[in-house]
């Protein structure tokens, strides 16, 4: 039982237990964990100098031993993604050899009873893509799925699970509407294009690996952002608060259960085949978004909230909401937490933010959403996007960036725990 007073009112005082079925697992993507001088956005970015190099953790290297570990400590899920391009470095030209390294990865994967989910974009593009336009010009989206349909096909039958994208949403956010992150684009018009661009991608991308292997089990995947007035009672905050939401989530979340994508100053415009298009709905969750005078920032609960080494009040009710939300926007699709986890180098921090995140999944659960797993962010130490490697360390596995040696944090111990005993103790808390 924690003595601290503000992690208090967030954790549990009797222990929490999770189905034998529950799904335990660990997310990482391709270019945060793999790192290296490829060929995409995020290295041409990195060279102009407008977002930090990454050297990478060495998962290329080393991932049948970093799945041997994390088998060990009991995860038997593991989300990694594909970077196009190692794949396909030039249009048209795919590279076996980067292929068979991800087909060996997942095979690796299996053999020590870890089932792969393969996602096929995590932010990062080709180079080539990037100077044709990226996904904002349509004529586009045939190279994407071609190469969805080339890597979904050299990976089937090892793999079973595909993700079509990562937090679509949150790319067309910071890329396209903020312009903070590649590729740089700062334009509301440009955003809503591209809102329409990701769900049709959603739609498309499942038809294309259903093709591929009819019994697939695809899941789409979004982080929740718990749009928030900071102060309830001020009308400028709340209209902004639901003004964001309704774009945010709204759009996707309505475009899932009807097949229609409305947005602002567009025909509507029907996508039949994305209603039905998933078999699950992965939930990504952090913490909340506030809307106050000052603009967005991180919604703040309580005056002595917990907040991160990235400045993040810890806010687990914000994911019992979203998921009890999402499951009755969604009747009948399954959730699963595909992303949690916190920036820190504190393990008593990450320990109390997992245990609390993980008790509000249990209260979701309970309130009736049908939430059939948890995926922490992440396992090895990765590159952070613009917060590097620096103390926004998400894993619960840490390296030596010189021998590259891997070590288990308190963290991991702490899961270990959870996962074999199927609860959460509040007597293991520190
Ligand atoms: C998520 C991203 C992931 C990682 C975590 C901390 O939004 O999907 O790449 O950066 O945040």
């Amino acid at each position: 039982m924690t003595h601290d007073p503000a992690w208090a009112p967030l954790l549990p005082t009797e222990p929490v237990t999770f189905p034998p079925d529950f799904l335990w697992g660990v997310a990482s993507s391709a270019f945060q964990a793999e790192g290296g001088d490829v060929p995409n956005d995020w290295v041409d970015a990195a060279r102009a100098g407008r977002v930090p190099p990454n050297p990478g953790n060495g998962f290329w290297e080393r991932g049948e031993s970093d799945l041997a570990l994390l088998a060990s400590l009991g995860f038997r899920h593991y989300r990694l993604s594909v970077e196009w391009s190692r794949v396909e470095p030039e249009r048209g030209r795919f590279d076996r050899a980067a292929l068979d390294r991800y087909r060996r990865l997942c095979e690796a994967a299996r053999e020590c009873g870890i089932t792969p989910w393969v996602n096929f974009f995590h932010f990062t593009h080709p180079r080539w893509f990037t100077e044709r336009g990226g996904f904002l010009a349509r004529e586009n989206h045939a190279e994407f799925l071609r190469y969805v349909e080339t890597t979904a096909r050299a990976l089937s039958p090892v793999v079973r699970h595909f993700h079509v994208q990562n937090e679509s949403m949150v790319y067309v956010l910071i890329g396209y509407l903020l312009g903070q992150n590649p590729p740089f684009v700062r334009s509301r018009d440009a955003a809503f294009d591209m809102t329409g661009h990701v769900i049709r991608l959603t739609a498309d991308g499942a038809r294309v690996i259903r093709s591929v292997d009819p019994g697939a089990v695809v899941a789409g995947i979004e982080v929740y952002l718990d749009a928030r007035p900071e102060d309830p009672a001020e009308p400028l905050q709340r209209e902004a608060a639901e003004r964001f939401d309704a774009w945010y989530h709204g759009t996707f979340l309505e475009a899932l259960a009807t097949g229609w994508v409305r947005l602002p100053g567009r025909e509507p415009e029907e996508i039949p085949h994305l209603r039905g298009a998933l078999d699950l709905y992965g939930f990504n969750y952090y913490s909340g978004t506030s809307f106050g005078a000052g603009g967005p920032g991180s919604f703040r609960e309580r005056p002595d909230a917990p907040r991160d080494a990235m400045g993040r009040h810890v806010f687990p009710r914000g994911l019992e909401a979203g998921l009890v939300r999402v499951a009755s926007a969604l009747p009948g699709l399954p959730l699963v937490v595909t992303e949690n986890g916190c920036p820190t180098v504190d393990e008593g921090f990450r320990i109390r933010y997992v245990a609390a995140h993980l008790w509000a999944l249990a209260r979701a659960r309970a309130r009736g959403a049908d939430v059939r797993g948890y995926f922490h962010w992440t396992a090895v130490d990765n590159y952070e996007w613009l917060a590097v490697y620096s103390d926004a360390r998400f894993g619960l596995v840490g390296f030596d960036p010189t021998t590259m040696e891997r070590t288990v944090k308190d963290s991991g111990r702490f899961l270990q725990e959870v996962i074999r005993s199927g609860r959460i103790d509040p007597a293991r808390f520190p």
